[in-house]
């Protein structure tokens, strides 16, 4: 760690973590209840343990990104955080408004809104959150004068996020009206401002990892940037199908989200080039893993799983079954929990005593694990979606009905999630294990402890 400050990125990673396990909870009750009888289904029933799934999704992965950018800035910029005290307060915040959330979900307190169902209060908090978090950063890049491309994009998708929250403060009576503003912030954050605070992450991994050349890197991340503005914001199109909209959108919608996985495979070709030229050789070899990881993931899930079913001859059919289960698994864990993950991996031996073992076993049986469990997820949800469209909308079987000639499929899907689980179970334990350390320590170039004894001991070598 080279600034004091960064310290406030281990209990922003922290809660992220305790909400990832919370997640899975609420995942594995909504799998389960697939397979009936549901002996909760008047105290937890499959809607209140999906919205609180999908809900405590959201809510680590912009924890991490937050405790990731407060990590990342004070690093870009060669400075400590404007405020520690306005991080925390931030946190404090954050985390209670989430926590109210989970617990108002629990007896149905929220607007319905599919993964924005938040009620009024709750969203004014976050946006006091955004506006905490985006001023300290904003302050603490503008005192140091130190402003690289890596962190203007990371700041860029960072305001965009905040920006794009607006539509879903307001309340439509039409339906179809509020679907299609439901989706400037869904599909945009995703498939747009996200991907260039993970396109930042990425970078930065990449360039302290791999010893790239940063204006390499960097201009590839101009690329990339480009391509997702240029396919993303009128590839929102692709959700307008059938929503009660003009027809002139199933064209537009068509065409552009097809071209969104170009970016995608720009950015795992970048990846895996960086990697290739710099021979793998960083001591933290984990954290390599799950930057290259994400990246491949990405192009799995979101670019060829997406692909699958974003034209409207083959949506017409898929539209809103468990085939959009499967890339919204695959999609947001490789793009997004993934790329926290890859963060919390490279600053995790700077933040904790764990100076000895950078690299333990167990933390590739969580990243094996995860990957494992995942993969096999999506092909559960995948084979259990295909069915599920041939029976219920080709042949015109009742709901009920398909969903009980599919039940395998959610043995399957039980069955990896359990393995997932305990990838992320590892992880999580691997996180906490290790106590925290918040000392500044010389770092090179690159950014690695100097002081580091695996660091050392590999340069000897
Ligand atoms: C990292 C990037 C992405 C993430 C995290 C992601 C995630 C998701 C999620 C969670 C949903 C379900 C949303 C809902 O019903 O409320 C969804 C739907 C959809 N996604 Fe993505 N996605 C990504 C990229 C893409 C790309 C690149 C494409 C196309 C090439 C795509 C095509 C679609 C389509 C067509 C749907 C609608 C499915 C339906 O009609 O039910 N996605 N995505
Ligand atoms: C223990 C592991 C998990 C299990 C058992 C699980 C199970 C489920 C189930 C049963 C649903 C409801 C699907 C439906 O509407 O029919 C769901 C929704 C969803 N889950 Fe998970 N999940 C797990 C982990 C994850 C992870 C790690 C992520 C992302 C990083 C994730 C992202 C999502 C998303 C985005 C949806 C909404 C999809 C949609 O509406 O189409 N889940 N999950
Ligand atoms: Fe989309």
């Amino acid at each position: 760690m080279r600034y004091k400050s960064q310290a406030v990125a281990y209990w922003y990673f922290a809660v992220a973590m305790v909400l990832f396990g919370l997640q899975l909870v609420f995942g594995l009750l909504s799998a389960t209840k697939y397979l009936g009888p549901d002996p909760l289904l008047y105290v937890l029933p499959f809607d209140v343990t999906k919205v609180i799934h999908t809900n405590l999704l959201i809510v680590w992965v912009l924890t991490g990104f937050m405790g990731a950018t407060y990590w990342l800035v004070p690093d870009e910029s060669r400075t400590e955080l404007h405020s520690v005290k306005l991080a925390y307060i931030q946190l404090i915040l954050w985390t209670l408004m989430g926590v109210t959330a989970v617990v108002g979900y629990l007896f149905r307190y929220g607007t319905g809104n599919k993964l924005l169902e938040q009620p009024l209060p709750h969203k004014i908090v976050i946006v006091i959150c955004m506006l905490i978090f985006l001023y300290n950063i904003g302050m603490t890049i503008k005192k140091s004068g130190r402003f690289t491309t890596t962190e203007g994009v990371l700041v860029l998708g960072l305001v965009s996020t905040a920006v794009l929250f607006f539509p879903a403060l307001l309340e439509y009576k039409n339906y179809t009206v509020s679907i299609f503003y439901r989706w400037w912030t869904i599909h945009l954050w995703v498939e747009g401002v996200w991907m260039m605070i993970m396109g930042s992450f990425l970078a930065y991994l990449l360039i302290r990892l791999s010893g790239a050349d940063r204006e390499v890197m960097e201009k590839w991340l101009y690329v990339i940037v480009g391509l997702v503005f240029l396919a993303g914001i009128v590839g929102t199109a692709h959700h307008y199908y059938w929503v009660g909209v003009p027809y002139y959108w199933l064209p537009i919608g068509g065409f552009f989200s097809a071209l969104e996985p170009l970016a995608i495979i720009g950015m795992a070709m970048y990846a895996y080039g960086a990697m290739r030229r710099s021979g793998l050789s960083h001591p933290n070899n984990l954290a390599l893993h799950w930057t290259l990881g994400s990246a491949i993931f990405t192009l799995f899930g979101a670019g060829l799983l997406g692909l699958a079913h974003t034209w409207p001859s083959v949506n017409k059919w898929t539209h809103g079954t468990l085939v959009t289960a499967m890339h919204g698994h695959a999609a947001f864990y490789g793009a997004y929990a993934m790329i926290v993950l890859a963060m919390i991996a490279y600053a995790l031996p700077s933040l904790t005593h764990s100076r000895k073992d950078h690299n333990p076993a167990i933390g590739y049986w969580a990243f094996w694990l995860q990957l494992g469990g995942m993969f096999g997820m999506t092909i559960s949800f995948a084979t259990a979606g295909i069915g599920q469209v041939y029976l219920e909308r080709i042949m015109g079987m009742g709901y009920l009905d398909a969903q009980l000639k599919i039940q395998v499929h959610f043995i399957m899907l039980i069955a990896s999630a359990s393995m997932f689980s305990l990838g992320a179970g590892l992880f999580i334990f691997d996180f906490f294990r290790r106590r925290p350390r918040f000392e500044v320590t010389e770092t090179d170039a690159l950014g690695n402890d100097v002081n580091d004894p695996v660091i050392v001991t590999e340069r000897r070598l």
